[in-house]
């Protein structure tokens, strides 16, 4: 199948599921063109999609009115109908830089696939990111592809092997596959929710000051030092390039008090750690001294934040069951 052709109903019930991301180095950045590594987190959105009366959203019959990812996605894979009542059930904390809106937007669209047809996962890639830029209006295509792909991968970095290439409006990012260095990651949701979009268009600004080149040419140094520490199963350095990218990401603005206190009360027991995701509040990534994970999650339970040990997703978005 390709983009190209015309939608077309899908099989009902359907349902799919598709994991959230966790990123390592790079956010922000990468929106700019500069290299990224994330990994799909064993957190999952599952979503179930029915033919209904009315088009709705956990029985919300209003939500294609405030959910624009839900509005996007209908609009371009069942434009002609029929109405769908979709029921969206998952284990990541919203608006938290854990990918949840990813996550959906994969799953709803692996569930609409329509009858008889497949999306290669380079078209469902492409297909993701685009709904998720049409609701979102900026980003990159990493939590999208993180979701399709699952596993451990890189946006615009060398190393690994080629998984697909997104494109939009004259942007070009390459996704590859990198091999999972089999560690375990504490994320912790500070609680604080916030807009990937507002955040974004900030550090958009930032980097179109005169010192913005110049910034944004460190944050490619430490995401592909990065990249290359992991390949190198070299925890320590990555430890060190944890703080680093940090560091950069405190000087574009999107770091925050709450981050920063729960940076401090793991720092014992940990290699490294940064905000994940968009910052501005949402989430924190610890790589945990090894043997220290619990007393890593302890730490940062007891500084307020809600912690989650996770592994790599195994698999990206795949369909399942309808129940
Ligand atoms: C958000 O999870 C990551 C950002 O880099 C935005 C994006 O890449 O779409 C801040």
């Amino acid at each position: 199948m390709s983009g190209a052709d015309p939608p077309t109903a899908p099989l009902l019930p359907a349902s799919a599921r598709a994991p959230g991301k966790c990123i390592v180095f790079g956010e922000h950045a990468v929106v700019h063109g500069g290299p990224e590594l994330l990994f799909a987190i064993d957190l999952y959105t599952q979503v179930v999609v029915r033919a209904g009366a009315e088009t709705s959203l956990n029985a919300d019959r209003k939500a294609t009115e405030h959910n624009p990812y839900l509005r996007a996605a209908l609009a371009r894979l069942l434009p002609a109908g029929p109405p769908v009542a979709v029921r969206a059930v998952s284990s990541l904390p919203r608006a938290a830089g854990l990918g949840s809106s990813a996550a959906f937007v994969a799953a709803l669209v692996r569930a609409l696939e329509p009858a008889g047809g497949r999306r290669s996962p380079a078209e469902t890639a492409q297909l993701c990111f685009e709904l998720e830029r049409t609701a979102q209006g900026v980003g990159s295509p990493g939590d999208t592809s993180a979701s399709v792909a699952g596993g451990f991968l890189t946006v615009n970095a060398r190393g690994g092997s080629p998984l697909w290439t997104v494109e939009l409006a004259g942007q070009k990012w390459e996704a590859r596959r990198i091999e999972d260095p089999r560690w375990v990651w504490v994320v912790a949701y500070s609680g604080l929710p916030r807009s990937t979009a507002d955040a974004v268009r900030a550090v958009g600004d930032r980097l179109s000051r005169p010192d913005g080149p110049g910034l944004l040419a460190e944050f490619t140094r430490v995401a592909q030092s990065g990249v290359d520490a992991v390949a190198a199963g070299d925890r320590a350095e990555v430890g060190r390039l944890l703080g680093e990218n940090q560091q950069l990401l405190r000087e574009v603005g999107v770091s925050h008090p709450r981050l920063e206190a729960l940076i401090e009360a793991v720092a014992p027991v940990a290699q490294g750690a940064k905000l994940t995701g968009a910052g501005c509040g949402g989430s924190v990534v610890v790589l945990p001294q090894p043997g220290r994970e619990t007393e890593a999650m302890r730490r940062l339970a007891r500084a307020g934040a809600v912690p989650f040990a996770v592994r790599p997703a195994p698999a990206g978005v795949e369909p399942v069951e309808p129940r």
